[in-house]
Parts: structure tokens; C-alpha cells; sequence
């Protein structure tokens, strides 16, 4: 099985970034703990500040992958564009967030990527990301 995790804007800032929001962990740290846990899996990790690199990269591995993970940080609010991207490739994707943003700032509740994902998980902390790679073994 092949999964592509993708963080955007700013998640290059992991464990640097507002601790208290988003933990001490960098996100290089997580990842090894997750290929060490699913040593069956090829995970394969990318992040961009950058929307049309997103999107390069959805179409990139969107037809041969099996499942996207992915945090689109702050774009997850205001990018048609990545929307239309998820909307264009055929391996399903699930939308991720550290943190609960329903608990935060109105301008966060709403996704404009949901309605093209497969599901979306939020508020777990880093484990949201293993939760969105676990749900594509029992889908
Ligand atoms: C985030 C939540 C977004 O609102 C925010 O812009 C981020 C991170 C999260 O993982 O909790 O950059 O996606």
C-alpha cells in the first residue's frame, strides 16, 4: 500500500510553531514513529508553503497512489483550487488536523476541501495523521 501524507502552509513549523496549539514534536520525528509502525506501508511525505505545489503534487500521485493524507493547513479554508484538485484525481484523500478547529476561530470551521474528501479527522494531535493512514486499512 502506498500513501502520500501532505502538509502545507507552515507545517514545516512543527514543533516550533505554537507549542501549545500544535505540540513539541517536529514533524520528521512523527514520521519515523509512523513508518517504524507500519514498516508494511510506504509512506511517502510531502510539504509545501506553497498552493500550486499542492496541487503539482495531488496530480503527481493522484492516480497511482492508494490514499492522501492531508493537512492543508490554512489553505483547508480558503482554496477552491486544492478542492477542485482533490476533486480531480481518483485516490481518495482524507482531510487532517492537529488541532480541533471547531473549537478555535470561526474562519476555521469551514472547509472548502471536505466535500471532496473521503473523511476528514481533527483535533487528535499528530495522531490525527496516523488515524487518516489507519482508515484506509479498513476501507
Ligand atoms: C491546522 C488548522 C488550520 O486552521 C491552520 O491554519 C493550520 C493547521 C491544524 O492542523 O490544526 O495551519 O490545519
Amino acid at each position: 500500500m502506498k500513501i502520500q501524507i501532505i502538509n502545507g502552509p507552515n507545517l514545516n513549523l512543527l514543533g516550533v510553531r505554537e507549542k501549545s496549539i500544535y505540540g513539541n514534536s517536529s514533524f520528521d520525528t512523527y514520521l519515523e514513529e509512523l513508518r517504524k509502525r507500519y514498516p508494511e506501508i510506504q509512506i511517502e511525505y510531502y510539504q509545501s508553503n506553497v498552493e500550486g505545489e499542492l496541487i503539482n503534487k495531488l496530480h503527481e500521485i493522484g492516480f497511482s497512489f492508494d490514499g492522501v493524507v492531508m493537512n492543508a493547513g490554512a489553505y483547508t479554508h480558503t482554496s477552491v483550487a486544492i478542492a477542485d484538485a482533490i476533486a480531480a484525481i481518483n485516490t481518495p484523500v482524507i482531510e487532517v488536523h492537529i488541532s480541533n478547529v471547531y473549537k478555535r476561530e470561526e474562519f476555521r470551521h469551514h472547509s472548502m476541501l471536505a466535500a471532496s474528501c473521503r473523511g476528514v479527522i481533527a483535533g487528535f494531535g499528530l495522531d490525527s495523521y496516523r488515524l487518516g493512514l489507519e482508515s484506509f486499512l479498513i476501507n
